[in-house]
């Protein structure tokens, strides 16, 4: 390279008028205006146009430029004549007037064009876009998130520094760690037939950290989960994953809003409150119907169980002897919506295995206009309105049966709603702990318990005597945990809690999760022995860089902020990972493949 590089395109101002600067990057744009070449020249900082004048300029090798050739250029600043300014570019006071030209590289025709605005823009589908990620990386929106993530990143890498935290990694070729997801497998070949598990979470290491004394833990950790994907999801992610001794739920809590307040701050200039909401999980569940709930949304559920057994209305008699709870989602009606809208409802709630859902209109206090409104005498009528927000102009959703159908369904409605209907301030930022998460979740299908959040979570004190000492499925199902989940804007961006340091009560959790004292020393017999020798009260959290970065970037895909994401069935479309190996690598490995089972196939 000839030329070397004095500015970035998109640091120039009028402030440089004068000035020989040399600049490096893509051909964006190209136009000949009667013999002057204008470019926009593009690199990491923006755009600046060059202009190729026949009086000053190398015209014959410019006139060689096509899109995305690669050049370095010297010039000098000029402000662009009156009324040629372009304001919605910030270089676009000035123009550079090319005196020099190299051309670094060509570039062969792109699959498609990386401008917006060109007419074929949307028709370029999501899977050709992948398989060239690297000409997707030049657009500046694609741009802007990585780097909104690089500086969540070092603002909160700063933050851990100032707070004494060490950045210790931790391996990769590890064992299987519990989160609840299957693991990534990796053959040993050294040992046939051995494997290694890629970490969920480095969460067993991060403990056995405090173990080793080291007081204070953070890391930038990858972390590897064979789940289902969804938008907010990808099987690998990133954890800004942390530890610490000696401290209490609060203190885990005050420093992570602290350093939300800086990553806010410093990041998209915005300030929020702390500290934070905190909600017991039972009261989320109850109010929003959800342990995530969106807070910038006003609309909150109605319990209205009690009241439901005073109806008449045999499907609610039936679903509530079985157990079931009545909670309804009420909200004022500006413009009445439309019977087709009332008859899609259930289409929009069968997902969560609704059978039916109930409308109500109430125009004003014992005017229901429903096709179940004779179930309702007046009294309860009455009953129930004083429970409602609203009891003029309303419209109230009533669901019926189990509870988790219930809370999903009606959360899954006020979102809808609440967005649609103008009660979700989509400006403010609303952070809010969930707190006292349950300990176990019972299965129904295997008939056993699996730990909520993982089977290191300490239970409550309050619940500790009957964790121990009590075995019915009621009794272990209201045992609650130490554990806290951090929310913003109705995204689950962090989880921790305390963890358990006493060796008997980590062995009572492996029995309750019906592991035997022989499989739990196969698969955590290193970790229950370290727990004996003097293991310090310890707790943590790990945090969702991408789901973070996906929010400070104003984007609801994960893809968005990760360089090199993978597609909602785990492919790289640009490498074609996972791919074949050949016959010798799985000799090696001594491995051989089986033909795929058909009902294994998705
Ligand atoms: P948990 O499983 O709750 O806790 O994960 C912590 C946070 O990681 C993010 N996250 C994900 N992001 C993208 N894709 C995924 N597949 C994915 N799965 C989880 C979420 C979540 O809140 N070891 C514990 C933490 C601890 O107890 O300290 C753990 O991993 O934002």
């Amino acid at each position: 390279m000839r030329l070397k590089r004095t500015h970035y395109c998109g640091q120039l101002n009028a402030s440089l008028e004068g000035k020989e600067v040399a600049l490096c990057g893509w051909v964006d744009r190209w136009r000949d205006h009667g013999g002057v070449v204008f470019i926009d020249l593009r690199d990491r900082e923006g755009i600046a146009q060059i202009v190729f004048d026949p009086e000053q300029s190398p015209m014959e090798l410019a006139g060689t430029l096509r899109q995305e050739f690669v050049i370095a250029i010297k010039g000098k600043i000029r402000k662009r004549p009156q009324g040629m300014e372009n304001k919605n570019l910030p270089t676009g006071a000035i123009e550079v007037v090319v005196s020099d030209l190299e051309l670094l590289n060509k570039a062969a025709q792109l699959p498609f064009s990386l401008h917006d605005d060109s007419p074929s823009a949307g028709e370029v589908d999501e899977s050709l876009r992948l398989s060239y990620r690297y000409l997707e990386l030049r657009k500046s929106q694609l741009q802007n998130s990585l780097r909104l993530r690089h500086e969540f990143l070092k603002s909160a890498r700063d933050f851990y520094y100032q707070n004494k935290f060490w950045e210790i990694e931790t391996p990769i070729l590890y064992k299987s760690t519990p989160e609840g997801a299957r693991d990534y497998l990796v053959p040993s070949r050294v040992h046939p037939g051995l494997f290694y598990a890629l970490p969920q979470s480095p969460q067993t290491l991060k403990q056995l950290c405090m173990i080793g004394g080291l007081d204070r833990y953070v890391q930038i950790a990858r972390c590897f989960r064979d789940e289902d994907l969804r938008a907010d999801r990808q099987p690998e992610f990133t954890q800004i994953d942390v530890e610490m001794s000696f401290i209490d739920e609060t203190e885990i809590q005050d420093l992570h809003e602290q350093l939300m307040q800086k990553v806010l701050r410093e990041v998209l200039g915005k300030e929020v409150t702390v500290p934070f909401r905190r909600l017991k999980y039972q009261e989320a569940m109850t109010k929003y119907g959800s342990d995530k709930p969106d807070l910038r949304n006003s609309l909150e559920l109605v319990e209205l169980t009690e009241e439901g057994k005073r109806c008449s209305f045999q499907v609610y008699q039936t679903a509530l002897g079985a157990g079931g709870i009545l909670k309804g989602l009420c909200f004022e009606e500006k413009e009445p919506l439309s019977r087709s809208e009332l008859d899609g409802l259930l289409k929009k709630v069968s997902p969560f295995g609704a059978k039916g859902i109930t409308w109500i209109r109430i125009k004003s206090p014992g005017d229901w206009q429903s096709p179940q409104a004779k179930f309702f005498d007046d009294a309860l009528k009455a009953e129930i309105e004083s429970k409602l927000p609203f009891r003029q102009s309303a419209m109230l959703f009533l669901m019926c049966g189990k509870d988790t159908m219930v809370n999903n369904a009606l959360s899954f409605l006020r979102l809808e709603y609440g967005k649609k209907l103008g009660y979700t301030d989509e400006t403010r930022n609303e952070f809010l702990w969930v707190t006292d998460f349950p300990l176990l979740e019972f299965n129904e299908e295997d008939e056993r318990f699996y730990a909520a959040h993982h089977p290191f979570t300490r239970p409550h004190p309050e619940d500790l005597k009957i964790f121990l000492e009590k075995n019915d499925k009621a009794s272990l199902a209201s045992v609650r945990a130490c554990a806290y989940d951090l929310v913003w804007n109705g995204f689950e961006i962090g989880g921790g809690s305390l963890r358990i340091y006493d060796p008997q009560v980590q062995a009572r959790m492996f029995e309750v999760l019906g592991i035997g004292p022989e499989e739990a020393k196969i698969k955590f017999g290193f970790f229950l022995k370290a727990l004996q020798y003097g293991t310090p009260p310890h707790g943590g959290i790990a945090l969702g860089v991408d789901r973070i970065a996906m929010l400070l970037a104003g984007t609801d895909a994960i893809r968005d902020v990760i360089a090199f994401p993978k597609t909602q069935k785990a492919t790289c479309l640009m490498s074609e990972a996972p791919s074949v190996v050949d016959s010798k690598q799985l000799m090696e490995l001594g491995l051989k493949i089986l033909p795929k089972e058909p009902s294994t196939s998705n």
